[in-house]
């Protein structure tokens, strides 16, 4: 009898290898963990899953009224409605939560380090620490650890041995980088191009990568689920933000040679797009690119290259972010030469403070670099956004200010001269120039000779995104490249 009953288990054993997962926490309520979890947790009704943040504020929203979700995605507040208190959870218990799952996924941030040894270019990775170390003294059987974080190559090693020499309970640590873009995370990620999972290359880490690999195929094609070993994971999400960068700073790079040469970017960039060893996506020229990835994933790719002594290959990287900056600044130069060199005391207004279209993230927006160059001209900043508030402007401008080691009466000053509306009409009126930084659809369909007769004359628009091209109603009209 006890043999049969051992039998029996060893075939079931057999038939499902992979381990069953019922319930899954996850540690960071951001841009990545809410769109990441809820989207699984509405393809896969029967995991329980709790998203944890040390920010009860955020947690707290993400509880609250589902048009005030404290990110904002097209679709996600469906998703969330459908899911949430049914299989989604939101909850400030971290411990509880990581004590309870089987998979824990992190999805802390990452930012680049301000501080120390490679500081302006490593990954930060104390809030990796903590979660590890949090995870290590509360667990209480074994578990899959899966890095959602952006992280450096190797982080999973290091992760590993933060959990096993602090805990007597065994842990699997994945690799499973977000694709996912803002403004369009939720179609991302139920039609993914693909989704990589990197395991360490010994049966249980196979058996953890086949696990966790089983929950994506509920809804992703098996040949769209990647399988590599846990370092080429980690370096393929850095390199694959550093290409799409490069592409922008390559097209914007051209878009100066245009300005000069009276070529014009948009032909160049539709004439080398069409170019199907090219293709045509990521060649739109702009004010530059923005965002908490790009800039930070490649200051971590060229820190990780100088580790190793590949000084030539950090230098070329860094090109794609110093094309960037000198792009931002460009523009910002432009509006001044174009307003007689001074823009003191007259009020420009920005359309666009988030960093692309469908989305409120505003970290490392162009806006941010554009608004502090101008103020330091002694501009009046005025400014609207349909998705960011007012608080979330100052922040943004203080951070950076911060990180210059601006006197307070300087900041105080310079916060006097900047006015956030609530509509586009009441931002534009009264000023000498009007600066486009986001893509948001609405403004393509705004009255711009309304706009141009508010505004004192000869009314110029800067263009910062090449939205308005073909708008014949608009004159004085300043596009890039
Ligand atoms: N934003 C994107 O488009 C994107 C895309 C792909 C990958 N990523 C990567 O995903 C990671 C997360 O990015 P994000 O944009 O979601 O960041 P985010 O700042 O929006 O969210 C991170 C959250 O983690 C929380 N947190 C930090 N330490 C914690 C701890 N110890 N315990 C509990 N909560 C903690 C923070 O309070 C914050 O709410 C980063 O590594 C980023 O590079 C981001």
């Amino acid at each position: 009898m006890a043999l049969a009953i051992k039998y029996s288990h060893l075939v079931g054993c057999l038939k499902n290898k992979n381990m069953k997962i019922k319930n899954i926490c996850c540690i960071g309520a951001g841009y990545v963990g809410g769109p990441t979890m809820a989207v699984i947790a509405s393809k896969c009704p029967d995991i329980n899953i709790t998203i944890v943040d040390i920010n009860k504020q955020r947690i707290d929203a993400w509880n609250g009224p589902l048009d005030k979700l404290p990110i904002y995605e097209p679709g996600l507040s469906e998703i969330v409605g459908q899911t949430r208190d049914k299989n989604l959870f939101f909850s400030t218990n971290i411990d509880a939560a990581i004590k309870n799952s089987e998979m824990i996924f992190i999805s802390v941030n990452t930012p680049t380090k301000t501080y120390g040894e490679g500081k302006g270019f490593a990954s930060d990775l104390t809030f990796i620490e903590n979660c590890a170390r949090q995870i290590a003294a509360v667990a209480k059987n074994n578990k899959i650890i899966v890095e959602k974080s952006t992280l450096p190559v190797r982080t999973a090693e290091k992760i590993k041995e933060v959990l096993e020499s602090n805990s007597d309970v065994e842990f699997e640590v994945l690799s499973n980088p977000e694709f996912l873009a803002e403004g369009t995370a939720v179609s991302d990620l139920l039609h993914p191009d693909r989704v990589l999972i990197g395991g360490e290359e010994t049966p249980s880490g196979q058996k953890a990568l086949n696990t966790l690999a089983e929950i994506y195929q509920q809804w992703v094609p098996e040949d769209k689920v990647l399988k590599t070993n846990v370092w080429s994971s980690e370096l393929s999400k850095l390199a694959a933000n550093a290409m799409l960068a490069q592409r922008i700073s390559s097209i914007n790079s051209l878009s100066a040679l245009c300005e000069k040469s009276g070529a014009s970017i948009k032909e160049v960039s539709r004439a080398i797009g069409m170019d199907s060893r090219i293709g045509s996506k990521f060649l739109n020229a702009s004010v530059g690119f923005g965002g908490s990835c790009f800039q930070k994933d490649i200051l971590n790719l060229v820190y990780l290259c100088r580790f190793y002594g590949l000084d030539e290959v950090a230098s070329y990287w860094l090109g794609v972010i110093e094309i960037n900056d000198y792009q931002k600044d460009r523009f910002s130069s432009k509006i001044l030469l174009e307003l007689n060199n001074t823009v003191n005391q007259k009020k420009i207004a920005l359309l666009g403070w988030a960093f692309k279209k469908d989305t409120n993230d505003t970290r490392e927006s162009a806006a941010i670099y554009v608004a502090d160059k101008l103020l330091d001209e002694g501009a009046l900043i005025s400014v609207f956004d349909p998705m960011v508030s007012e608080k979330q402007i100052h922040d943004d401008l203080i951070y950076l200010w911060k990180s210059k080691d601006l006197s307070d009466t300087k900041m105080k000053d310079k916060l006097s001269r900047i006015e956030v509306f609530s509509t586009h009409l009441q931002a534009v009126k009264d000023s000498f120039a009007v600066a486009v930084l986001t893509e948001w659809d609405e403004f393509k369909e705004y009255n711009w000779s309304e706009i141009q007769d508010s505004m004192y004359k000869p009314a110029k628009i800067f263009d910062g995104r090449n939205i308005l091209m073909g708008n014949k109603s608009i004159i004085n009209y300043y596009p890039i490249g």
